[in-house]
């Protein structure tokens, strides 16, 4: 006999304009399980907890929350039930501090009067409880991502939860930090709390997930226990079709002949970067038609380095080299001499959402060839509908906000508005963050087929596997500062695992 489901959802209707996110789906989550939610971009995940918190309301179908119909109206009334998420597009306020932000929905106060005290003595124990010493006092807009990413979880893990969901909570999170994470899960689990856990990691899944829901364009195509779903039968499920083992490489010149390149002179250099605490000294080389691997755990410097390459960051000391040429790099001149970022935080950073896809698209593009230079229609339409086949973009058409995408597609538009200003570098900092399984070998193979057409690349991103998989070189960084290199022949994920993890010299 099996318990009574802390929470069943039924037959699930969602609509929006031109697509039904949601068809009749169904969500059954016991007390004391991790569920995963499963499926591509665009799937219905976030619609489905969205709906279940409050944060959308359904078209059709039932909430019962322990035996009882609940309709959550909005996100305080679910909360008010139980109902607690932490949804894939941050909601924390960037220019509160940590502690404002922990306390949003329950701040202590006595009569009417914030105990400024308490928040934070609060705030301090949320944080503890994963792991993280950082000053409560600090404004949220000044954290990385990652660290924003923990906060938010620590925000809804305070009190006592029903239901708690993670919408793809691990996307920008390191192993160590992923691991915090579930250890953290693991003790609401055993609390009897039920879990719902969003994720495009497969190997995630297995270790944490009790039960999976696969979603394919908003129907439910199987449920079950995850040890009873094999992986290769998981991935069909979700791509709804077979598959045969993937692909293991990616036409990465890892193992191979030397490339002919090779002796080429860089189209970038940096040399022994620094600035404040961010950079202790960084260098790294794109020469053309290279994947160069820039990996190492979070808060290592990658992020960092890719901006002072680009120039969104100014260096205190150390060189920067375009051609050989000595530049002061400026975002701006950058674009100009054909580089190119695509930051790892989209919605801050890189996409405008209220534009329509064609517009995303297109934007980096335009300015770089100028405003007064119009783009023709024909010319335009060309570019964003092989984009858009490209990168498998889905959206309703290219009309569409870029807003009302599924947060893996608003990733794919970051990236191909960069690829549309054919640029001679691009530094890719964690690109496939949040892209289903079978997008991110087709971003990864449309970035290889780039660098066979003369592009360099820097290729920022947590999953060893991936950059094993892609890269030609690999650069690893340590506490701010590069620590060493693994050429053609030499990659794997042990190399990379040791030159990360190896003790800092006195
Ligand atoms: N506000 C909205 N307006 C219009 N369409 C929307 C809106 N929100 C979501 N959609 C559409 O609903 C569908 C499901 O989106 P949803 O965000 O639930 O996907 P997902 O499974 O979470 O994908 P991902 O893995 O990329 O996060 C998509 O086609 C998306 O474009
Ligand atoms: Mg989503």
């Amino acid at each position: 006999m099996t318990q009574a489901p802390t929470l069943r959802a039924s037959g699930i209707v969602k609509v929006y304009p031109g697509v039904k996110a949601l068809d009749e789906a169904d969500l059954v989550l016991h007390g004391g399980e991790v569920h995963a939610l499963m499926g591509e971009n665009g799937a219905g995940k976030s619609t489905l907890v969205g709906i279940i918190a409050g944060a959308q309301r359904p078209d059709a179908g039932e909430i019962h929350l322990d035996g009882l119909p609940v309709s959550p109206s909005s996100p305080g009334h679910a909360r008010g039930l139980g109902i607690r998420a932490v949804h894939q597009e941050l909601t924390l306020l960037p220019h509160l501090s940590v502690a404002e932000n922990l306390a949003i929905g329950g701040y202590p106060s006595r009569a009417g009067v914030i105990g400024w005290r308490a928040v934070r003595r609060r705030a301090r124990e949320a944080l503890a409880e994963l792991g993280l010493s950082i000053d409560p006092r600090r404004p949220v807009g000044e954290l990385p991502i990652a660290i924003r990413q923990l906060v938010a979880i620590a925000r809804e893990m305070q009190g006592e939860a029903r239901v708690l969901i993670l919408d793809e909570p691990t996307s920008s999170l390191d192993r160590t930090e992923t691991e915090r994470l579930f250890e953290v899960v693991r003790a609401a689990r055993d609390r009897g709390v039920a879990i719902v856990f969003i994720t495009h990691f497969l190997d995630q899944v297995y270790e944490i997930a009790d039960r999976v829901t696969v979603l394919r364009g908003g129907r439910v195509v199987g449920a079950g226990r995850t040890a009873d779903l094999p992986r290769l039968r998981l991935i069909s499920l979700m791509l709804g079709r077979d598959v045969a083992e993937r692909e293991s490489r990616l036409a990465g010149r890892n193992g191979e002949s030397e490339p002919a390149e090779e002796a080429s002179a860089p189209v970038v250099c940096a040399r022994g970067l620094r600035r404040g605490r961010a950079l202790r000294g960084a260098s790294l080389e794109v020469r053309r038609g290279e994947v160069v691997g820039l990996a190492g755990l979070l808060g290592s410097g990658r992020t960092e380095l890719a901006r002072a390459m680009f120039g969104a960051d100014r260096p205190d000391a150390g060189q920067l080299a375009v051609d050989g040429r000595r530049r002061r790099l400026t975002p701006r001149r950058s674009s100009r001499l054909g580089i190119g970022l695509c930051p790892e935080d989209r919605k801050s950073q890189g996409l405008c959402l209220g534009l329509s896809v064609a517009e995303g698209l297109t934007l980096a593009m335009r300015a770089k060839r100028g405003w007064w230079r119009p783009l023709r229609r024909g010319e335009r339409q060309e570019i964003v509908g092989r984009l858009t086949r490209d990168l498998a973009i889905r959206a309703v058409d290219s009309r569409a906000a870029v807003g009302t995408l599924s947060g893996g597609n608003q990733q794919k538009v970051l990236l191909g508005a960069w690829i549309a200003t054919n640029p001679r570098v691009l530094l890719l900092d964690e690109p496939t963050r949040g892209v289903d399984i079978g997008a991110k070998d087709e971003i990864l193979r449309r970035v290889r087929s780039m660098c066979d057409h003369g592009l360099g690349v820097v290729f920022i991103s947590a999953e060893l596997e991936e950059i094993v998989r892609a890269c030609d070189r690999v650069v690893v960084m340590r506490d701010r500062e590069t620590v060493g290199e693994l050429r053609s022949g030499e990659i794997d994920e042990h190399r990379i695992m040791r030159m990360i993890g190896a003790e800092r010299r006195a």
